[in-house]
């Protein structure tokens, strides 16, 4: 043969014509596009032969020769067929078994191919998204059928981060059939778990979903900084006010079921009678904060006021120091110094006003450090009055004292604005300084300029 390729390289046609041309070479294929079959099943897989003396034969992974369909043996049978070319002997399986999995054969006199059946029962997973309600302090276990064969490899993730209960055995358990057990639910557990399901024998995925709750007593934190007040006894949040003012005092909790809030007045140490006044105490529907709308109209309002969040799993409470603080003076100037067509930026300059340098805040309640400003900016309608009311409300923060630009978006293009800013501390806000109208741009002209030169490097580029 070999001799043969090197002379079909260098004389071309004269091995063809060679007279004494043994008989065609015997070939033996079985032709299947997959072994790896699921549970149930019917299957033919056909082996195909040519230039055979010998008949063809399938084998079972027993080595036993499997017969031709009778009464006796319809599940497992042979067919025979004769095509121009040669034989098709196609092995045939009705509803295939786990225990049909293992190393078929098909054989000819001494010629034979094996071929491994994978036989598999893929992970069907009924309710692949479920809720669960766990309590504060107990445990609780999300399962996660996963029955299937192979045996599945099983990974539990946490928003998105995988759970290795090895590291935490305090907190996880993963049991041997894959049930995922937290330990001592508290707040934090509350979250989405996704147990996620593997057979890579069966190239096979699926996944199921838990989405956790935990019931657990109101846990009180600071709205502003997001923080949540750590664990001690009684705490307590210094606030300032401005007489003559109005401030509204946040108090908020992350509580399973939504908690019920009240607030006292305290004297001497000792609650007062509850404050339920609905236009003083104004508690969002959801039950994520309750605020206090205190009017401060003389000194005697300043004080402690106390807030407590409860529902069926328990009670926090947090007391508000609210102290007199100063009225933040309102800024020297406000100049625009660029527009464009969604956003509109000022300088903004206060020279009375105090900064914190770095991370020292002034707490002096006569001379508070200014946090940032508040811009409004109302539609011009000539021939109206300003609508405040309507006007785009903007919170900036001052970060550094040193960059005095603020720009705000997103607006409309080409529109006049009335534009007022003020200063904010954490006692209240300024007076307003009202300043120049300002007006965005309307560059579609240069906008499609733009575009057309883009649409022409694109058709530069295809031709
Ligand atoms: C099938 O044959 C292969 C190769 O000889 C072997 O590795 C495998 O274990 C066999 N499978 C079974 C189920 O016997
Ligand atoms: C297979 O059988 C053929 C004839 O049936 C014989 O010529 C050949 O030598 C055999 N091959 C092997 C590897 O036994
Ligand atoms: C799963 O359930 C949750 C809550 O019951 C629902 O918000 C979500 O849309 C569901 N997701 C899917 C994919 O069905
Ligand atoms: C508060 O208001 C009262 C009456 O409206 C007024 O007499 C008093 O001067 C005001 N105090 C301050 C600090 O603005
Ligand atoms: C205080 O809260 C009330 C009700 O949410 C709101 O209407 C009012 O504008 C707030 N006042 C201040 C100064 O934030
Ligand atoms: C407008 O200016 C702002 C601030 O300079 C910038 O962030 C924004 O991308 C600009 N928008 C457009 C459409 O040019
Ligand atoms: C902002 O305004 C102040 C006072 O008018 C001026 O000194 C400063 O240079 C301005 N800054 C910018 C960036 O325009
Ligand atoms: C406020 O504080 C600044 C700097 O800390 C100081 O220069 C200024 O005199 C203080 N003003 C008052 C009224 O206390
Ligand atoms: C300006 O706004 C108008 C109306 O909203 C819109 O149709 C137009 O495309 C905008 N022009 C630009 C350049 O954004």
């Amino acid at each position: 043969m070999r001799w043969c390729l090197t002379a079909v390289l260098f004389l071309g046609l004269v091995c063809s014509v060679r007279p004494d041309e043994e008989l065609p070479e015997p070939t033996l294929r079985i032709m299947a596009r997959s072994t790896v079959y699921n549970v149930g099943e019917t299957k033919a897989i056909f082996c195909k032969g040519q230039n055979l003396i010998e008949p063809i034969q399938w084998l079972s992974p027993s080595g036993k020769v499997v017969e031709e369909r009778s009464t006796k043996n319809s599940r497992v049978f042979v067919e025979r067929k004769t095509e121009d070319d040669g034989v098709l002997v196609p092995l045939i399986i009705h509803r295939i078994k786990i225990s049909d999995g293992g190393n078929w054969t098909c054989k000819a006199g001494n010629l034979s191919e094996t071929k491994e059946f994978i036989v598999g029962e893929k992970v069907n997973i009924a309710d692949k998204n479920v809720t669960l309600e766990g309590e504060e302090g107990k445990s609780v276990k999300l399962t996660c059928e996963a029955n299937g064969y192979p045996l599945p490899v099983v990974v539990w993730y946490k928003d998105k981060q995988q759970i290795r209960d090895k590291d935490e055995p305090k907190k996880y358990s993963i049991k041997q059939d894959n049930t995922l057990e937290i330990k001592k639910l508290n707040h934090a557990d509350v979250g989405l778990y996704v147990c996620k399901v593997r057979q890579k024998a069966l190239s096979h995925y699926t996944e199921k979903t838990v989405h956790l709750s935990v019931q657990h007593k109101p846990i009180l934190y600071n709205i502003d900084t997001q923080m949540i007040y750590t664990n001690q006894k009684y705490k307590t949040e210094e606030v300032y006010a401005i007489l003559n003012d109005t401030k509204n005092v946040t108090c908020s909790a992350i509580a399973n079921p939504p908690p019920t809030y009240r607030w006292y007045r305290r004297n001497n140490g000792f609650d007062g009678d509850p404050i339920s006044d609905p236009d003083t105490v104004i508690t969002s529907e959801d039950g994520t904060n309750s605020v206090l709308i205190l009017r401060i109209r003389e000194e005697s309002d300043y004080g402690e006021y106390r807030c407590s969040a409860s529902n069926t799993k328990g009670s926090e409470s947090i007391i508000f120091h609210i102290n007199p603080g100063s009225r933040p003076e309102p800024p020297d100037s406000v100049s625009l110094v660029g527009a464009n067509t969604t956003d509109l930026t000022f300088n903004v300059t206060c020279s009375t006003c105090i900064f914190a340098t770095g991370d020292e805040v002034s707490l002096d309640p006569k001379n508070l450090t200014v946090i940032g400003y508040i811009f409004q900016l109302a539609v011009a309608k000539e021939g109206y009055p300003v609508d405040w009311d309507g006007a785009a409300e903007y919170r900036l923060d001052v970060e550094d004292p040193e960059n005095t630009l603020f720009t705000v978006g997103s607006l409309s293009n080409s529109t006049v604005y009335h534009v007022r800013v003020r200063t904010r501390n954490a006692a209240g806000n300024s007076e307003w300084l009202e300043t120049a109208d300002a007006k965005t741009t309307d560059d579609a002209i240069r906008l499609t300029a733009a575009f057309t030169l883009i649409i022409a490097a694109i058709l530069v580029h295809l031709y």
